[in-house]
């Protein structure tokens, strides 16, 4: 079936051309929840020489949990928005000491946590626990809009619980991880924002906005 074949190509896809990112070594909540935060509002290669400063300041959220505020700041310049480093160190509070240091380990008990929205929840939940949720920021948002020509407007609020509808049933069952930053890999890549090149993309021949030759109406989105 179509569903299947895609998940196919997308997971042989990513094992031959992924990424090899730090913070995919393993699949430690806390590890992908860092970059997760760090990478929202700044690029990739920007990320790396943070991410590793900061896990080798805070190597667990003990650490960040107990840190204190000028340290944590510290560690943060540079990258903006501090408003994210203070929202870290609260949510890390919340793991360590109303949880007694175990994380919530699905979409929905994540998005408790200061900060964590429903993207960086389906990110943890799905690369950490195994959960079979997608993980939709704005990459994933243009990616699913053209594979599908999904034609709802993404400024609105209310098309991300349509994306997500559209979108349960073709996360892989197997590996959810993997397919969401498989999707993130290849929104950077073949079907970037500003420079595409789906004629060669693996997966092609699921793209149908590319099929249709109408890749450059995808995704919809009003001016706010
Ligand atoms: N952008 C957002 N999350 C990412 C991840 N885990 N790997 C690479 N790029 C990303």
């Amino acid at each position: 079936n179509r569903i299947a074949a895609f998940q196919d190509t997308l997971l042989a896809w990513y094992d031959q051309e992924k990424r090899h990112l730090p913070w995919r070594q393993d699949h430690d909540p806390y590890h992908v929840w860092i970059s997760e935060i760090m990478l929202q509002q700044t690029q990739v290669k920007t990320v790396i020489p943070y991410y590793e400063r900061f896990m080798k300041r805070f190597p667990t959220i003990e650490a960040l949990a107990n840190a204190a505020e000028n340290d944590l700041m510290k560690m943060w310049e540079g990258l903006g928005y501090y408003s994210r480093a203070r929202n870290l160190q609260k949510a890390a509070k919340q793991v360590v000491f109303d949880y007694e240091g175990k994380w919530p380990n699905t979409a929905v008990g994540l998005q408790k946590l200061a900060g964590i929205g429903p993207y960086t929840a389906g990110a943890i939940a799905s690369i950490s626990f195994g959960e079979v949720v997608p993980a939709i920021d704005g990459n994933a948002f243009r990616v699913f809009a053209r594979l599908l020509e999904i034609d709802a407007d993404i400024a609105k609020p209310q098309t991300r619980h349509l994306f997500e509808e559209i979108l349960q049933p073709i996360v892989s069952p197997t590996r959810p991880g993997d397919f969401n930053q498989a999707i993130m890999d290849l929104g950077s890549s073949y079907m970037s924002a500003a420079n595409p090149d789906s004629a060669h993309s693996p997966v092609r021949a699921f793209n149908q906005a590319y099929l249709d030759g109408v890749e450059e109406s995808y995704p919809v989105k009003t001016k706010k």
